[in-house]
């Protein structure tokens, strides 16, 4: 990843890192499942830099009562990696789509972005896609993966010219075999619209419903990832295991860092060699210091 110019968008973000993790327990019994390590960072540092490669700089962080006090510890007020960071509780787990009403105020009528804290996606050209998304003036996007398991997703299906034709949160028969992933970007109408969002047969405030308003209106963009990307939800022990694989195979054998906000916000323009600087002093003697030393160095 070279140096690439910041992208004009007033387009904010929502970080999502709610939920009790209990598929992954004991490990969440007394940690937020975001918090938990995918190899050398903490899990919500990937969801982080996919918001920060879209060009987004305003970013709400919504969790429970009980996590938010360590987020804040975390990740403080954003000035570290040029950003700004909102917080917010989520009192109990009422569905994905409640987080706009969270966040409703906060929104102030502009176009919202959403990723979810466990939600970890790698792809060459992904900024390319990721600012395009930012800055579609109408409609929403969302990002579709071909997976064996679909009934675990948000399932998307397409007619045969590639438009999408439906979306149904955990069919029991998927009409396809394209998930839809954790990463959501809307226009500036998307409060309004979660407002009339009900609960599901499950008791939640489906985002798969939210995204229906857009298809219906026509105005759904589904960007199919290809065989080069990589989508990893940390959800389970197993996929927790090879998402923390997946990254050290790629910084050992490329050298070049994942999911590093201080990274993404050097190569953004939004901190300079100095900032840093601090931020690698600040990792002491560990390998991720290391690396950004030596990206400072190079300028
Ligand atoms: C949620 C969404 C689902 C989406 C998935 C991506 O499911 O409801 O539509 O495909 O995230 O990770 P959950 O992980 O909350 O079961």
């Amino acid at each position: 990843m070279s140096k690439t110019p910041p992208v004009q968008t007033n387009m904010k973000g929502i970080l999502l890192a709610g939920g009790s993790g209990t598929r992954l327990y004991p490990m969440t019994l007394a940690a937020s499942k975001q918090l938990l390590p995918v190899y050398d960072k903490p899990m919500i540092y990937y969801p982080l830099t996919t918001l920060m490669l879209a060009g987004i700089r305003d970013i709400m962080i919504i969790s429970t009562p009980a996590d938010l006090p360590q987020f804040k510890r975390l990740l403080g007020d954003g000035s570290q990696f040029g950003v700004r960071f909102e917080y917010r509780e989520q009192p109990s787990p009422d569905g994905i789509a409640q987080a706009f009403l969270i966040a409703g105020d906060w929104i102030e009528g502009c176009p919202c972005a959403l990723v979810l804290g466990d939600n970890l996606i790698f792809a060459d050209h992904l900024s390319v896609l990721l600012r395009a998304a930012a800055t579609r003036p109408k409609g929403a996007t969302v990002f579709a993966y071909q997976v064996r398991d679909p009934e675990r997703y948000g399932v998307v299906s397409f007619d045969e010219t590639g438009k999408a034709l439906s979306v149904e949160e955990k069919p029991a028969y998927p009409a396809s075999n394209w998930a839809i992933t954790g990463l959501y970007f809307y226009d500036n109408r998307v409060a309004e619209f979660a407002r009339q969002v009900r609960p599901s047969a499950r008791g939640e405030l489906e985002i798969t419903d939210l995204n229906r308003f857009y298809l219906e209106e026509g105005s759904l963009h589904v960007d199919r990832l290809s065989r080069g990307c990589a989508w990893l939800d940390a959800g389970l022990p197993e996929s927790l295991m090879q998402a923390g694989q997946f990254v050290h195979t790629i910084q050992a054998r490329q050298g070049m860092l994942v999911g590093s906000p201080a990274e993404v916000a050097f190569r953004m323009g939004y901190i300079d060699a100095d900032a840093l600087r601090a931020h690698a002093a600040k990792m002491g003697k560990t390998e991720l210091g290391r690396m950004l030393r030596e990206l400072a160095d190079q300028g």
